[in-house]
């Protein structure tokens, strides 16, 4: 038996024995779903029967979206298409993913997919995978390390996201012929030191700072959760009597955002007391953009498990990767939402 095959059942083993710790732990119900018939009928599964094993750090499952990318990625690498998919749940924390990572490197693992929850702190890690001749892909958010200590990206483009929003905001204060009267502004901030939350912040505040009658008001952090932004919106109310617009840098924030000013006594979206510009794009927010309640949802797509598989196809095959791909996005108004709703599985 050669020393390659050895080395994989070796991985595999220690693979299945995490996967049970995992499952104990009750992080995910299921590391290894079952596959979705191919719609373009090609066989996945290498001939010779080895599995290639990927470990995969995800963040946690602190929104709607994050459990979409969890499922986007499990449905994109799965037995029937030749791979081994463990699945980490670091709740939140960094040191965790990195005892993920380290984990994986022991176990000697073909591929290490990270969603790193912040930019920075990952040099080491990153140092150790590349030292044991592990490819790194991330996935959904990027990190500030040299480029040459991962092998490629797959994202989402936030500093896009977050100009997106500014500029829906301009437009429709020029349909309302308010562009220039004072416009009281509160953001709801994601993860401090995500990647998601910089560039966010960065892309509305570059349009933003371009009007000096946009007043931010305050920005807090919302943790990318429902209670959180209920509780920081229900501050923002009691603090500010005339907020005109929220900027809640995720749908889960956002519904807490209003069931807040609900019990304000407020309404909100078209027609409303309170415009609301929300990303992420779930099917839930959706229906409330349909609705008129939510203006603008400024999409961030989590389907990046396809892109992962043909990025680790083309490197089993040694075919270049390019240094990043970026998913496509959209923006969502009532008026384009209702040929989109349908087909929305997430
Ligand atoms: O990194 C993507 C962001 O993280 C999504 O906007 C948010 O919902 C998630 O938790």
């Amino acid at each position: 038996m050669s020393w390659c095959k050895v080395r994989k059942m070796v991985a595999a083993l220690a693979a299945i024995m995490t996967a049970g710790l995992i499952w104990g732990c009750g992080a995910f119900q299921d590391i290894r779903p079952e596959a979705e018939e191919e719609a373009d009928g090609r066989i996945y599964a290498q001939d010779n029967g080895e599995l290639i094993i990927v470990g995969f750090s995800q963040i946690g499952s602190e929104s709607i979206w994050r459990t979409a990318n969890t499922n986007s990625i499990q449905r994109a690498l799965t037995k029937e298409r030749g791979y081994f998919l463990i699945t980490d749940n670091a709740r939140q924390k960094q040191e965790n993913q990195i005892k993920a990572i380290r984990r994986y490197i022991s176990q000697r693992v073909d591929y290490i997919v990270l969603s790193p929850i912040t930019e920075s702190g990952w040099d080491t890690v990153l140092e150790e995978a590349r030292e044991a001749g592990i490819p790194v892909i991330l996935a959904d958010r990027s990190v500030d390390s040299d480029e040459s200590l991962y092998t490629t990206w797959v994202g989402t483009n936030s500093l896009q996201e977050g100009e997106r929003a500014a500029r829906w905001l301009e437009g429709n204060l020029k349909e309302k012929n308010r562009l220039y009267e004072d416009i009281n502004i509160v953001i709801l901030q994601g993860t401090p030191g995500s990647s998601a939350e910089a560039g966010r912040t960065a892309g509305f505040d570059s349009i933003a700072s371009r009007y000096g009658n946009w007043h931010i008001l305050d920005r807090q952090n919302g943790e990318f959760t429902t209670a959180k932004g209920k509780e920081v919106m229900a501050q923002y109310l009691s603090c500010y009597p005339d907020i005109d617009v929220v900027v809640s840098q995720n749908d889960d924030m956002t519904f807490g955002a209003m069931e807040a000013i609900a019990e304000a006594g407020l309404t909100t979206g078209i027609g409303g007391d309170i415009t609301i510009i929300s990303f992420d794009a779930v099917k839930e927010a959706l229906e409330l953009v349909r609705q008129g309640k939510i203006n603008v949802d400024i999409e961030c797509n989590p389907e990046q498990g396809e892109y992962i598989h043909d990025v680790i196809q083309k490197l089993e095959q040694g075919s270049p990767v390019e240094k990043a791909y970026e998913v496509e996005e959209m923006v969502f108004t009532h008026r384009n939402v209702a040929q989109y709703l349908a087909g929305r599985t997430y």
